[in-house]
């Protein structure tokens, strides 16, 4: 168990600056996911916390003190590769007694470590068996059995179940959960599942381009964006993001005219805002209705997909670059070609400013990195 801070933490790879001064204080047994678009710099955040990588500046802090001379062995890190990277040539108990050999731990105690591991994730009867023998989902317990055996004081998982088909991954979603209830370890989770980063983060961090957009418990970063990139990044689908500028300041909010000729509502806190002023409105998938009050977005229905129990609905709006996408029930029967209204509340709409950056929803400030 251990609270780790990132100070300023910057790595450039030759001209290439992949972190841009990170600053992050993690909490003694948080679990912290990190998401951000390929190439953000999320496993080389892992790699320098693991030792794997020397940053360029900046201080890595675990409790309470730099890391930066301890070697990777020293840090009490353990770090679950996307790969797994086992050994092909052990079987699952050796690959799993692998580090506490190089530990010179005692063979009996070696023993019942890897036992009392192997038994909390369901893979005591697989001990015998070599990597090649095994399923992806088993390679990837013994992956995760080989980092828990060591007693670390953090979880470091780079992409876990991006290699598992969608009913495993569920499966070991829920794993995680338990074993991060079990142990109690600071676990630091990376992932491109927007579910597994809503349901096992106590704090989601959402990383662009080497720095840090925002820090949030999921609900606020689903809440309340900051900015843009955020709330174009979580949700799924996304949110639907219309241009438009000021119309007129109202008691009730900011009145839009969108590109798409239709004026719309938002229920937010005007700041400095006058009319003429280039804005953006958000508006979420599940938020947009087939009927209601309030506002409306009028549109001609290209694609319907059908998902079960609703339909997500993308139609066209004109001089919009993006279709506008509703979830919506299957009772309401739409085909290609339909124009339709789709309807949504003035306060469930988000906006942005010129620069990207969120105005105040119903008084509510939105959370700072
Ligand atoms: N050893 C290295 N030498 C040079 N450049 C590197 C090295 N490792 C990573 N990079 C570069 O750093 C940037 C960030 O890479 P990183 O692997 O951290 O991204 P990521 O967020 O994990 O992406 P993904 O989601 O695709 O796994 C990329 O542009 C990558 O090409
Ligand atoms: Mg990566």
């Amino acid at each position: 168990m251990a609270n780790v801070e990132l100070r300023g933490l910057e790595k450039n790879f030759g001209a290439n600056t992949v972190l841009k001064g990170v600053d992050l204080a993690i909490r003694d047994g948080e679990f912290v996911v990190i998401v951000g678009p390929s190439g953000c710099g999320k496993s080389t955040l892992l790699r320098l916390i693991a030792g794997l990588e020397p940053p360029t500046q900046g201080d890595i802090l675990i409790e309470g003190k730099s890391a930066l001379e301890d070697a990777p062995a020293q840090r009490g890190v353990a770090m679950v590769f996307q790969s797994y990277a086992l050994y092909p040539h052990l079987n699952v108990f050796d690959n799993m007694a692998f580090g506490l050999r190089m530990a010179k731990m005692a063979e009996r105690d070696i023993k019942a470590a890897v036992e009392k591991a192997a038994q909390m994730l369901g893979i005591e009867d697989l001990l015998d068996r070599r990597p090649r023998e095994l399923s992806g989902g088993q390679r990837q317990r013994v992956a995760i059995g080989r980092a828990i055996v060591r007693q670390p004081r953090l979880f470091l998982l780079d992409e876990p179940l991006s290699n598992l088909d969608a009913g495993l991954r569920v499966h070991m979603r829920h794993e995680f959960a338990r074993l991060h209830r079990e142990l109690a370890t600071t676990m630091i989770y990376v992932t491109h599942d927007q579910v597994e980063a809503m349901t096992l983060a106590d704090r989601i961090v959402v990383l662009n381009a080497g720095g840090v957009e925002q820090i949030g418990t999921p609900q606020e970063i689903y809440d309340s964006p900051r900015n843009l990139f955020v709330a174009g990044f979580l949700g799924s689908p996304r949110m639907n993001l219309i241009a438009g500028e000021v119309a007129a300041i109202k008691d009730e909010g900011v009145r839009i005219k969108l590109v798409t000729g239709d004026e719309v509502t938002a229920a937010v806190v005007p700041g400095k805002a006058v009319p003429g002023d280039k804005v953006t409105l958000g508006v979420r998938p599940e938020c947009l209705s087939a009927d209601g009050l309030g506002n409306i977005l009028t549109a001609t229905v290209d694609v319907v997909e059908t998902l079960g129990s609703t339909r997500a609905v993308y139609a066209m709006m004109p001089r919009a670059d993006q279709p506008v996408c509703a979830i919506l029930p299957v009772a309401f029967a739409v085909r290609h070609g339909d124009v339709v209204r789709l309807h949504f509340d003035p306060t469930q709409a988000y906006l942005f400013d010129g620069s990207g950056e969120a105005f105040g929803r119903n008084g509510s400030k939105t959370q700072a990195a």
